[in-house]
Protein backbone atom coordinates (compact mmCIF):
# COMPACT_ATOMS: atom_id res chain seq x y z
CA UNK A 1 0.00 0.00 0.00
CA UNK A 2 1.11 3.35 -1.05
CA UNK A 3 1.71 6.30 1.64
CA UNK A 4 -0.49 9.20 0.24
CA UNK A 5 1.91 11.56 2.27
CA UNK A 6 5.06 10.01 0.97
CA UNK A 7 6.35 8.43 -2.16
CA UNK A 8 8.52 5.46 -1.50
CA UNK A 9 9.13 4.50 -4.79
CA UNK A 10 11.37 7.74 -4.84
CA UNK A 11 13.36 6.42 -2.06
CA UNK A 12 16.97 5.18 -2.53
CA UNK A 13 18.63 2.86 -0.10
CA UNK A 14 22.18 4.19 1.41
CA UNK A 15 24.77 3.47 -0.81
CA UNK A 16 27.96 0.74 0.66
CA UNK A 17 30.64 3.41 0.88
CA UNK A 18 28.20 6.31 2.53
CA UNK A 19 27.65 3.64 5.24
CA UNK A 20 30.99 2.48 5.68
CA UNK A 21 32.27 6.17 5.65
CA UNK A 22 29.49 6.80 8.20
CA UNK A 23 30.38 3.79 10.34
CA UNK A 24 34.52 4.60 10.28
CA UNK A 25 33.20 7.84 11.93
CA UNK A 26 30.63 6.15 14.75
CA UNK A 27 33.27 3.43 15.71
CA UNK A 28 34.90 5.13 18.67
CA UNK A 29 31.70 6.84 19.53
CA UNK A 30 29.42 4.19 18.99
CA UNK A 31 28.86 2.80 22.65
CA UNK A 32 28.36 6.22 24.37
CA UNK A 33 25.61 7.25 22.26
CA UNK A 34 24.03 3.74 21.45
CA UNK A 35 24.41 1.25 24.38
CA UNK A 36 21.90 2.56 26.90
CA UNK A 37 19.57 3.44 24.05
CA UNK A 38 19.05 0.09 22.53
CA UNK A 39 19.98 -2.10 25.62
CA UNK A 40 16.29 -3.41 26.55
CA UNK A 41 15.83 -4.29 22.62
CA UNK A 42 19.26 -6.11 22.50
CA UNK A 43 18.53 -8.11 25.47
CA UNK A 44 14.75 -8.98 24.45
CA UNK A 45 16.01 -9.82 20.47
CA UNK A 46 19.22 -12.59 22.25
CA UNK A 47 16.66 -13.76 24.93
CA UNK A 48 14.18 -14.56 22.46
CA UNK A 49 17.15 -15.95 19.83
CA UNK A 50 18.27 -18.16 22.38
CA UNK A 51 15.06 -19.63 23.30
CA UNK A 52 14.45 -20.61 19.27
CA UNK A 53 17.97 -22.60 19.13
CA UNK A 54 21.49 -22.43 20.01
CA UNK A 55 23.84 -21.87 16.94
CA UNK A 56 23.68 -17.98 15.99
CA UNK A 57 24.52 -15.92 13.68
CA UNK A 58 24.44 -11.93 13.97
CA UNK A 59 24.46 -9.41 10.85
CA UNK A 60 26.06 -6.21 11.40
CA UNK A 61 26.91 -7.37 15.06
CA UNK A 62 29.14 -3.36 15.28
CA UNK A 63 30.82 -3.08 18.14
CA UNK A 64 29.44 -5.90 19.60
CA UNK A 65 27.38 -4.56 22.35
CA UNK A 66 24.92 -7.89 22.29
CA UNK A 67 27.77 -9.81 22.66
CA UNK A 68 26.69 -10.03 26.44
CA UNK A 69 23.40 -10.24 25.71
CA UNK A 70 23.39 -14.21 24.65
CA UNK A 71 23.39 -16.98 27.52
CA UNK A 72 26.16 -19.65 27.86
CA UNK A 73 24.19 -22.53 25.76
CA UNK A 74 24.59 -20.19 22.18
CA UNK A 75 27.34 -20.38 19.70
CA UNK A 76 27.47 -17.10 18.18
CA UNK A 77 28.95 -15.94 14.86
CA UNK A 78 29.16 -12.22 14.21
CA UNK A 79 30.10 -10.46 10.88
CA UNK A 80 29.92 -6.47 9.71
CA UNK A 81 31.11 -4.84 6.90
CA UNK A 82 32.72 -2.02 9.14
CA UNK A 83 36.42 -3.37 10.00
CA UNK A 84 36.29 0.00 12.58
CA UNK A 85 33.84 -1.59 14.28
CA UNK A 86 34.22 -5.20 14.23
CA UNK A 87 37.59 -4.53 15.48
CA UNK A 88 35.57 -2.95 19.07
CA UNK A 89 33.35 -5.98 18.96
CA UNK A 90 36.86 -7.88 18.93
CA UNK A 91 38.23 -6.30 22.36
CA UNK A 92 35.12 -6.58 24.03
CA UNK A 93 34.82 -10.57 23.08
CA UNK A 94 38.68 -10.63 24.52
CA UNK A 95 37.37 -9.76 27.84
CA UNK A 96 35.05 -12.39 28.54
CA UNK A 97 31.18 -13.02 27.22
CA UNK A 98 28.66 -15.78 28.29
CA UNK A 99 28.38 -17.16 24.69
CA UNK A 100 30.96 -19.57 22.80
CA UNK A 101 32.38 -17.28 20.11
CA UNK A 102 32.49 -18.65 16.88
CA UNK A 103 33.96 -15.97 15.28
CA UNK A 104 33.78 -12.76 14.01
CA UNK A 105 34.48 -12.06 10.46
CA UNK A 106 34.26 -8.72 8.54
CA UNK A 107 31.69 -9.69 5.61
CA UNK A 108 29.01 -7.96 4.26
CA UNK A 109 25.26 -9.08 4.81
CA UNK A 110 24.78 -9.31 0.62
CA UNK A 111 26.76 -11.80 0.64
CA UNK A 112 27.21 -14.19 3.51
CA UNK A 113 30.10 -16.79 3.19
CA UNK A 114 28.18 -19.42 4.99
CA UNK A 115 26.73 -22.53 3.99
CA UNK A 116 22.74 -23.09 3.77
CA UNK A 117 20.36 -23.49 6.27
CA UNK A 118 23.59 -23.45 8.52
CA UNK A 119 21.94 -21.52 11.40
CA UNK A 120 18.88 -21.63 14.02
CA UNK A 121 18.72 -17.95 13.84
CA UNK A 122 19.77 -14.99 12.30
CA UNK A 123 19.76 -11.98 14.37
CA UNK A 124 19.90 -8.18 12.49
CA UNK A 125 19.78 -5.07 15.12
CA UNK A 126 19.70 -1.45 13.50
CA UNK A 127 21.26 -2.63 10.17
CA UNK A 128 18.19 -3.48 7.81
CA UNK A 129 17.34 -0.02 7.16
CA UNK A 130 21.20 0.93 6.65
CA UNK A 131 21.72 -1.24 3.71
CA UNK A 132 22.08 -1.15 -0.24
CA UNK A 133 20.00 -3.55 -1.16
CA UNK A 134 17.78 -4.61 2.34
CA UNK A 135 15.88 -7.42 0.18
CA UNK A 136 18.89 -9.18 -1.15
CA UNK A 137 19.97 -8.90 2.80
CA UNK A 138 16.85 -10.50 3.74
CA UNK A 139 17.61 -13.06 1.08
CA UNK A 140 20.91 -14.15 2.43
CA UNK A 141 19.76 -14.17 6.43
CA UNK A 142 16.98 -16.44 5.01
CA UNK A 143 19.84 -18.77 2.95
CA UNK A 144 21.73 -18.83 5.64
CA UNK A 145 18.46 -19.70 8.44
CA UNK A 146 17.43 -23.34 8.80
CA UNK A 147 14.09 -24.52 8.49
CA UNK A 148 12.06 -23.82 11.56
CA UNK A 149 14.53 -21.61 12.34
CA UNK A 150 13.98 -17.36 12.81
CA UNK A 151 15.34 -14.39 11.34
CA UNK A 152 14.95 -12.07 14.36
CA UNK A 153 15.30 -7.14 13.41
CA UNK A 154 14.80 -5.25 15.67
CA UNK A 155 15.10 -1.46 14.05
CA UNK A 156 13.02 1.45 14.07
CA UNK A 157 10.69 1.84 11.03
CA UNK A 158 9.39 4.87 9.90
CA UNK A 159 6.21 6.12 11.78
CA UNK A 160 3.88 6.15 9.09
CA UNK A 161 1.54 8.76 10.23
CA UNK A 162 1.42 12.13 12.89
CA UNK A 163 4.28 14.47 13.95
CA UNK A 164 6.57 11.56 13.63
CA UNK A 165 6.19 10.53 10.96
CA UNK A 166 6.75 14.13 9.35
CA UNK A 167 9.65 14.55 11.82
CA UNK A 168 11.46 11.41 10.18
CA UNK A 169 10.45 12.65 6.40
CA UNK A 170 12.13 15.80 6.77
CA UNK A 171 15.17 14.39 9.16
CA UNK A 172 16.12 11.31 6.53
CA UNK A 173 17.90 13.28 3.71
CA UNK A 174 19.96 15.59 6.95
CA UNK A 175 21.01 11.75 8.58
CA UNK A 176 21.53 9.84 5.86
CA UNK A 177 25.07 10.50 5.65
CA UNK A 178 25.91 9.46 9.09
CA UNK A 179 24.69 6.43 8.81
CA UNK A 180 20.72 6.81 9.81
CA UNK A 181 17.71 6.29 7.81
CA UNK A 182 14.54 7.14 10.09
CA UNK A 183 12.01 6.48 6.69
CA UNK A 184 12.63 3.17 6.26
CA UNK A 185 8.77 1.81 5.80
CA UNK A 186 8.20 -1.92 7.55
CA UNK A 187 5.64 -2.52 4.52
CA UNK A 188 8.98 -3.66 2.17
CA UNK A 189 9.78 -6.24 5.04
CA UNK A 190 5.94 -7.73 5.19
CA UNK A 191 6.02 -7.09 1.37
CA UNK A 192 9.41 -9.60 1.21
CA UNK A 193 7.98 -11.72 3.59
CA UNK A 194 4.43 -12.22 1.54
CA UNK A 195 6.83 -12.95 -1.62
CA UNK A 196 8.90 -15.82 -0.03
CA UNK A 197 6.62 -17.43 1.88
CA UNK A 198 8.16 -16.17 5.55
CA UNK A 199 5.79 -15.84 8.29
CA UNK A 200 6.01 -12.89 10.10
CA UNK A 201 5.12 -14.06 13.30
CA UNK A 202 4.81 -11.25 15.81
CA UNK A 203 5.96 -7.19 15.52
CA UNK A 204 6.47 -6.18 19.04
CA UNK A 205 7.23 -2.55 20.10
CA UNK A 206 10.42 -2.04 22.47
CA UNK A 207 12.83 0.80 23.81
CA UNK A 208 12.37 4.31 24.45
CA UNK A 209 8.13 5.36 23.67
CA UNK A 210 8.24 1.61 21.95
CA UNK A 211 9.78 3.40 18.76
CA UNK A 212 11.92 0.38 17.83
CA UNK A 213 10.42 -2.98 16.73
CA UNK A 214 11.36 -6.69 17.45
CA UNK A 215 10.24 -8.76 14.61
CA UNK A 216 10.17 -12.43 14.10
CA UNK A 217 9.94 -13.88 10.92
CA UNK A 218 9.72 -17.90 10.62
CA UNK A 219 11.79 -19.61 7.74
CA UNK A 220 9.16 -22.31 6.50
CA UNK A 221 9.72 -25.96 7.05
CA UNK A 222 9.41 -27.73 3.67
CA UNK A 223 6.35 -29.22 3.33
CA UNK A 224 6.42 -32.93 4.42
CA UNK A 225 5.65 -35.15 1.93
CA UNK A 226 2.89 -38.50 2.76
CA UNK A 227 5.62 -40.80 2.29
CA UNK A 228 7.91 -38.94 4.75
CA UNK A 229 4.97 -38.46 7.14
CA UNK A 230 6.62 -40.24 10.40
CA UNK A 231 4.65 -43.63 11.73
CA UNK A 232 3.49 -43.10 14.80
C1 LIG B 1 23.47 0.98 13.70
S1 LIG B 1 24.84 -0.09 13.67
C2 LIG B 1 24.19 -1.47 14.62
C3 LIG B 1 25.27 -2.27 15.28
C4 LIG B 1 24.76 -3.35 16.24
N1 LIG B 1 23.91 -4.29 15.53
C5 LIG B 1 24.02 -2.74 17.40
O1 LIG B 1 22.81 -2.96 17.50
O2 LIG B 1 24.66 -2.06 18.20
C6 LIG B 1 24.79 -0.74 12.02
C7 LIG B 1 25.92 -1.68 11.73
O3 LIG B 1 25.64 -2.33 10.49
C8 LIG B 1 26.86 -2.45 9.78
N2 LIG B 1 26.56 -2.63 8.36
C9 LIG B 1 26.05 -1.73 7.48
N3 LIG B 1 25.94 -2.25 6.26
C10 LIG B 1 26.36 -3.55 6.36
C11 LIG B 1 26.48 -4.60 5.44
N4 LIG B 1 26.13 -4.47 4.15
N5 LIG B 1 26.97 -5.78 5.87
C12 LIG B 1 27.34 -5.95 7.17
N6 LIG B 1 27.25 -4.97 8.08
C13 LIG B 1 26.77 -3.78 7.70
C14 LIG B 1 27.59 -1.16 10.10
O4 LIG B 1 28.97 -1.26 9.82
C15 LIG B 1 27.26 -1.02 11.58
O5 LIG B 1 28.22 -1.66 12.37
Amino acid sequence: MQNSLFDFSRQTDPDRLTIQRAYRFWAPLYDLVCEGLFMSSRRKAASIAGRIGNDILEIGVGTGLSLGDYGRNVSLSGIDLSPEMIGRAEIRASKGMMARLRSLRIMDAHDLAFSDSRFDVVVAQFLITLVENPERVLDEALRVTRPGGEIILVNHFYSETGPAAWLERRLAPLVRPIGLRPDFPFQRVERWAEARDVEIISRTASGIFGSFSIVRLLVARPATSRSEVPHA
